[in-house]
């Protein structure tokens, strides 16, 4: 989604701002812009296409100056063009304006800034901001920050929105409401601003993460100031950030999803680290130990979440139902918010976020708390909204996660959860002493199973080569295994743009399988375990119909591999934790047909890293 960047200071704002846009490119864009406070006033550049494009127009002008403010942009409203590219300025050309998020009552405010003289140019919703601003400083006569603030009080919606004012030279001005901006404080006067900690982490490690109904004022002159809705002046409070500046670097892989599949091992040990203690046999996680007791006693777990966290919490319902005997219910973030959802005090929410930021789940949480429900949060990114909204919660520590297909965020998401439901079973006595050390001792030996795995890529390539044109695929497994098709057929269709569907394997026979003939790829998760047999059968339906079978299997297999066509074999792991290894063949699966298929697999079309609006 849109990538907001902006710098104040004494040093070159440009490249500053270059450089930033060019680390929120994961973010998902299609058109970026600067807007620079220089010799002649406000120089605002803007054009359609990648930041390259951008450096392109550019060149050969002067672009000097020490405040500026980038953006780049993911449509909403208007096409993705130089006109609705942001920043955006007013009439005369004094303001510029950055904004992520969504102007809901835009199309009123439009209408009535028009019939006052305002003259609008793009499609967009951000335009009316600058508009309004520009109208209430001219008619009120107030100063940028107050006007800012006093056209905010007008709009319905989310924003995270930079000013820049021809009459306040080295200013800027921000505020949020529902989307995240985060303050780097840098030496010697320097100061950053941005919509993720990303463009900031090479220049200092210390952030101020901005609260809604915030406005910052940054100026040369007197640093950072804080004001409240109220416009009381509040004192930021000073974070470190943690983030290595490797981890947002490729070292050495070609793509960043396929140097965040290989992460995997270390980022589900990150995940466990300080937390599966095997000599005590115990689980702690410290970030809910206060509310322990509430989930044990729970009636009900609802999870909230959309996409790939949503199928990790699919898996969380199996595992605490299976391990801590909680009824759970898994809900799209997007359909909970808006059905009136029977919510008592007495229940747990998990929230799974990889972002933090998702605008439905955040959405969700406030309706959920707002009702009175405990909520826990699973986020990856610390000090992003979901992490700071929810009541207690836990840090998948998968580092920061670029590519745009979620990969090892799903298997620290699916870790975390396995420790939580292992830990509330034992607590509440359903999982005995002898039976969770043994779970303690296979969770423990996962991370290296998927170092394993990793080694089947050479296999997975191949096959990859094979199926690379099909049109459409399906992928079916049972139990644990149906969230895990369910996101392989997800990596597929979002990278590669190949139609595929996961489905419960039984289910295959009550309608999907009019779909499967010769040129139809199945990909089957067939491991040995509770449903082997009953997925065989389904294997056998596939071929009687003279679909192609790709099964991913227990090492050793021998029934399957007489009649697939092709086999991934995995080591044996009991059930539960079987979606930690049989994800991975399917990861690498799709990222190889996407690299086939000449396919911009970290930036896969119209797809956003983190989804701020609804
Ligand atoms: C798929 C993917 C998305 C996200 C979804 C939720 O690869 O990345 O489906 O999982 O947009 O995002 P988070 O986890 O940030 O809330």
């Amino acid at each position: 989604m849109c990538g907001i960047v902006g710098y104040v200071g004494k040093k070159d704002a440009y490249p500053i701002l270059i450089n930033g846009l060019k680390r929120l490119e994961y973010r998902g864009y299609d058109s970026a812009g600067v807007a620079i406070w220089g010799p002649d006033g406000l120089n605002v550049q803007k054009c359609k296409g990648r930041v390259s494009d951008l450096e392109a127009h550019v060149s050969g002008r002067s672009m000097a100056g020490t405040t500026g403010i980038g953006h780049t942009r993911w449509a909403t409203h208007g096409e993705p063009n130089d006109v609705n590219a942001h920043p955006h300025v007013s009439n005369k050309g004094d303001l510029a304006l950055i904004h992520n998020g969504i102007i809901e009552n835009y199309a009123p405010l439009k209408e009535e800034l028009m019939s006052r003289g305002h003259v609008f140019y793009s499609d967009t919703d951000t335009e009316v901001l600058v508009h309004l601003i520009d109208d209430i400083q001219r008619t009120e006569g107030t100063d940028l920050a107050e006007s800012v603030r006093l056209a905010l009080g007008n709009v319905v919606g989310a924003y995270a929105i930079v000013v820049m004012d021809e009459k306040y030279p080295d200013m800027l001005v921000a505020a949020r409401k529902s989307s995240p901006l985060v303050i780097g404080i840098g030496e010697d006067g320097d100061h950053f601003l941005a919509s993720d900690a990303t463009p900031i982490v090479e220049h200092t490690r210390n952030v101020v993460y901005m609260e809604d109904g915030e406005i910052a004022i940054i100026d040369r002159e007197h640093g950072l100031r804080v004001r409240n809705i109220k416009n009381q002046e509040t004192r930021p409070s000073i974070q470190a950030l943690e983030i290595q500046l490797e981890a947002l670097e490729k070292g050495g892989y070609e793509h960043f999803m396929l140097k965040e599949i290989y992460e995997q091992p270390r980022s589900i040990r990150d995940s466990m680290r300080g937390r599966l203690n095997l000599a005590q046999s115990d689980i702690v996680l410290g970030g809910i130990k206060d509310h322990e007791q509430r989930i044990v006693n729970a009636k009900r777990i609802l999870i909230v979440a959309c996409g790939t966290s949503w199928h990790a919490g699919m898996v969380g319902e199996y595992l605490f139902e299976e391990y801590a005997r909680i009824p759970v219910e898994v809900e799209y973030a997007s359909e909970f918010r808006y059905r009136n959802p029977v919510i008592t005090e007495d229940d747990i929410v998990i929230a799974i976020s990889q972002s933090g930021e998702t605008a439905d789940t955040l959405a969700a949480i406030e309706l959920a708390k707002g009702r009175g429900a405990t909520i826990i949060g699973i986020c990856n990114v610390v000090g992003s909204s979901i992490a700071r909204m929810t009541h207690a919660g836990s840090y998948t520590h998968a580092g920061p996660e670029i590519g745009v297909a979620s990969t090892k965020a799903f298997t620290a998401q699916v870790t975390l959860l396995t420790l939580m439901a292992l830990m509330i079973g034992r607590r509440k006595g359903t999982i005995d002493g002898a039976k969770f050390q043994q779970l303690l001792l296979e969770l423990d030996s996962i991370p290296a199973k998927v170092e394993k795995v990793l080694k089947t890529e050479a296999q997975v390539k191949y096959i990859a080569g094979i199926y690379k044109d099909a049109r459409n695929a399906l992928y079916l497994g049972r139990g644990y295994s149906f969230p895990v098709a369910l996101e392989g057929a997800l990596k597929l269709k979002e990278i590669s743009y190949i139609h595929a569907e996961g489905y419960p394997a039984a289910e295959m026979k009550h309608g999907p399988i009019a779909l499967i003939d010769e040129e139809m790829p199945v990909f089957v998760i067939a491991t040995q375990g509770a449903s082997y047999e009953k997925v065989v059968s389904n294997i056998q339906e596939v071929k009687a119909r003279k679909g192609k079978v790709i099964a991913i299997v227990t090492e050793g297999d021998t029934i399957v591999k007489e009649i697939a066509d092709h086999t991934i074999e995995i080591p044996a792991s009991p059930d539960a934790f079987v979606p930690l290894l049989a994800v991975v063949p399917l990861q690498l699966l799709s990222y190889h047909v996407a690299v086939m298929r000449g396919c911009n697999v970290d930036q896969p079309r119209n797809l956003a890293k983190s989804v701020t609006v609804e």
